[in-house]
């Protein structure tokens, strides 16, 4: 892999003076005296927004066993489709990180095989444990997170392999993250800001489902949730130290 290096970048207008100088005075001479006008375009996207149909719907539940469960009786009547939603949401993301672990693991075995890559430090609470196992620690710990919400989805009467609308939206927007992850032509570091993205949001949606699963009365449930809740915040630890150490080290233009 080639490290990221100065080079002959050409993106920047810096590059190119005399036709930011023609740029500047085509624009002086064409440039409408007054800000652009943007309502057509703005109501034309309202419009849309107005007329458009929801991203999906969320599925009822599939089992009259769910529906009568004690836990779903106190949740009917207080938007229980929320927490359901918001369950695939999760379910969905978990799955993702699953395969985003799977992809950095790779990365992370094929530089190191190739001398390629620098030694990163441990969080102090990480004990003994070396980089690989951590690796595969964590990424054990997603694929967990994703059964423990199959499971939680089915005891409340819920399909686990329906796609909720916030699990698609949550899917359209972390595309992105998987593509960096998985491109050839990222370093490790350029990988870790992804993952770091996603650490971030695992902490945030698993405190919202703790929030929306005590708010349903579903306390057992809530204390599977801080469970997991715990392990992402260690993920998000390593990811950043790692990432950080990275950027910060001296050797950063080679090796992030
Ligand atoms: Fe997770
Ligand atoms: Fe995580």
């Amino acid at each position: 892999m080639q490290p990221t290096t100065t080079g002959q970048n050409r993106t920047g207008a810096a590059t190119a003076e005399e036709g930011v100088r023609a740029m500047l005075e085509a624009n002086e001479r064409w440039a409408p005296a007054e800000p652009i006008d943007t309502t057509l375009a703005d109501s034309e996207r309202s419009l849309y927004v107005i007329e458009a149909d929801s991203v999906g719907s969320i599925p009822p539940p599939v089992t009259i066993h769910g529906m009568l469960k004690s836990g779903f009786d106190k949740l009917v009547g207080e938007r229980p489709e929320v927490l359901m939603d918001k369950i695939g949401e999760r379910l969905a993301f978990e799955r993702s990180g699953t395969r985003l672990y799977d992809a950095l693991i790779v990365k992370y075995e094929t530089l190191v095989e190739g001398g390629e890559m620098p030694e990163l430090p441990m969080p102090l609470d990480a004990g003994a444990a070396d980089v690989a196992s951590t690796l595969e620690r964590i990424r054990a710990e997603e694929h967990e997170h994703f059964l423990l919400l199959s499971e939680v989805m089915t005891s409340l009467g819920g399909d686990p392999t329906a796609q909720t609308p916030c699990a698609d939206v949550t899917g359209v927007a972390s595309m992105g993250l998987m593509q960096v992850v998985t491109d050839p032509r990222t370093t490790f570091a350029q990988a870790l800001n992804a993952m770091l993205i996603a650490e971030l949001t695992d902490n945030a949606g698993w405190e919202l489902l703790i929030t929306l699963a005590e708010e349903a009365g579903e306390t057992d449930i809530a204390e599977k949730f801080q469970r997991a809740k715990a392990e992402e915040e260690e993920h998000l630890v390593i990811v950043n130290t790692w990432f950080t150490a990275l950027v910060t080290a001296p050797f950063a233009t080679v090796a992030a």
